[in-house]
């Protein structure tokens, strides 16, 4: 009887956790994450965003890192979103299958998924908008709209701050500042919904790297800006300062794929698309800016990209928005070298710390010259740096002059060169010296002119991209002397 019952729990136990490709309602969508969790206790945590949705449906969050919970320096961290369409249902599923195979892939000793975990901060939201995914399911599952939106018929994808408004502002007033632009903002288009609040608040409080969402009715990857600079609601490229970056991070996800970069593969049928431009987009190597498609206000990616350091792209996974339950394996060989390749790209271009001789500095300012080419080129789009003084900054192969800068100290700028094919970023610290120990104590700076104290050179090495304005400037000014 005893041994009958402890056969029975051990099949029971079997069963449960093993993995099945089904359309998984919210409440076994929380078991799967339970059950990965348990089998993965070392690398995994369960966790629900601050707020549930309009119909009190909590959006869970599964993590996988080898210290889970906790931010760790050198560890960038990945999330990818899906479902905030609620009838785009592919993502939720997909994410469900990654982390499964995380999961048991850590657990077999497979050694690129170790590595990942053990140098990724990996969060996976399967579902922003399970009230949507309720309501489309319910009435069949096949509508183009039914479901797209949260329980207050809002989309999601649309209620996002408009942080492109901001920018383009700034970028007509010659104003180069380019990120964190939330504090600019001095009014809402449109009341936060429970679910874009609690996404917003996720991004604010994990220092994010890199990030895509997981849509579906086509099959591109698309990268900012979503939004327009004219307004022109279709086919105007509108490129961010990151566009070389960002096109390279569509382009992996695309390349990887099954055939979304095949430009031999057909397009989706016109009906299925979010716009009245349906495109085969394989023929352009299945990726887009978001804006030379059509143009969108309030988007999630965008936001992020405004908002936080996540660079965030969009990924339409195919021209079925619901796809029935037979062909979601299929599905999950289609993308999983994308999904693995994708969140690996957190780890290209230069990471590092930036401190002082007490500690780290937080909030620091990462900025970044382009010198590649033969005239240097700023990227007007500085990171900062998060909790222990670390940053990351993604970028496509090539030199790079990179200045740390945080008021009350002198900026400290290096060279470097990110090599091809990185699998690790190139690390890159700085040591900031306080302006106050020069200034403010003028014993000091009076006693040694030539930059000497305490026996130590000082050095601060001006930006290169300074020198060149310099120049520039001086030679402007010339005739006036
Ligand atoms: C979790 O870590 C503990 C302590 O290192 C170890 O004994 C245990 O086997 C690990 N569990 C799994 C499932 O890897
Ligand atoms: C909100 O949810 C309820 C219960 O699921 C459903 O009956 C109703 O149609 C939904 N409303 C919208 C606008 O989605
Ligand atoms: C820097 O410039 C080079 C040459 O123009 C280019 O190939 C590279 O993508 C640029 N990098 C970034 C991040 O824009
Ligand atoms: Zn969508």
């Amino acid at each position: 009887m005893s041994l009958f019952k402890i056969t029975f729990l051990a099949f029971l136990s079997v069963v449960s956790s093993e993995f099945l490709w089904k359309h998984h309602n919210n409440e076994e969508l929380q078991l799967v994450l339970e059950e990965i969790h348990e089998k993965c206790p070392n690398v995994t945590r369960v966790y629900a965003l601050t707020e549930p949705s309009v119909r009190n449906v909590p959006l869970y969050v599964i993590e996988f890192s080898d210290s889970p919970g906790f931010h760790q320096p050198y560890k960038p961290e990945v999330k990818y979103v899906g479902n905030i369409h609620g009838n785009e249902v592919l993502g939720r599923e997909l994410l469900l299958g990654l982390a499964d195979y995380l999961c048991n892939q850590y657990l077999n000793h497979d050694r690129r998924i170790r590595t990942l975990i053990h140098n990724t901060r990996i969060h996976l939201l399967p579902a922003m908008n399970p009230d949507g995914w309720q309501l489309s399911t319910d009435t069949g599952a096949q509508d183009y709209l039914i479901g797209r939106n949260n329980n207050h018929s809002v989309d999601l994808n649309r209620n996002f701050p408009d942080l492109d408004a901001i920018t383009f502002e700034f970028e007509r007033q010659g104003i180069s500042h380019n990120n964190h632009l939330l504090k600019d903002l001095t009014r809402l288009a449109a009341p936060l919904e429970p679910e874009t609040r609690a996404v917003m608040r996720w991004m604010m409080a994990v220092p994010f790297v890199l990030s895509a969402a997981l849509h579906g009715g086509d099959l591109v990857a698309n990268y900012p800006y979503d939004e327009s600079r004219s307004g022109a609601p279709v086919s105007e490229y509108s490129a961010s300062p990151d566009d070389d970056t960002f096109r390279e991070l569509a382009m992996t996800y695309a390349e990887a794929h099954a055939d979304m970069a095949d430009p031999k593969r057909t397009g989706c049928p016109v009906s299925n698309t979010d716009s009245s431009t349906s495109y085969n987009f394989g023929k352009q190597g299945g990726v887009t800016n978001g804006a030379a498609w059509y143009s969108l206000k309030g988007g999630m990616q965008d936001f992020s990209y405004l908002a936080t350091n996540a660079f965030e792209v969009t990924l339409e996974l195919g021209c079925k928005k619901y796809p029935p339950a037979e062909e979601l394996e299929r599905e999950w060989h289609r993308n999983r070298e994308a999904l693995l390749e994708f969140i690996s790209k957190a780890h290209v271009g230069v990471k590092g710390i930036v401190s002082d001789d007490s500690g780290f500095i937080q909030n620091a300012i990462i900025s970044v010259v382009n010198i590649t080419g033969p005239v240097p080129r700023p990227i007007r789009h500085d990171v900062t740096t998060a909790a222990y003084g670390d940053y990351y900054r993604l970028l496509t192969p090539g030199h790079y002059e990179v200045t740390a800068s945080h008021p009350g100290y002198f900026p400290v700028s290096r060279v470097v060169t990110v090599p091809h094919h990185q699998t690790v970023a190139k690390i890159l610290n700085f040591k900031l010296e306080p302006t106050t120990s020069w200034f403010d104590d003028y014993t000091t700076f009076g006693l040694y002119p030539y930059g000497l104290r305490d026996g130590q050179p000082r050095i601060y090495k001006r930006s290169i991209y300074e020198q060149v304005t310099n120049m520039f400037l001086d030679k402007k000014e010339t005739p006036k002397q």
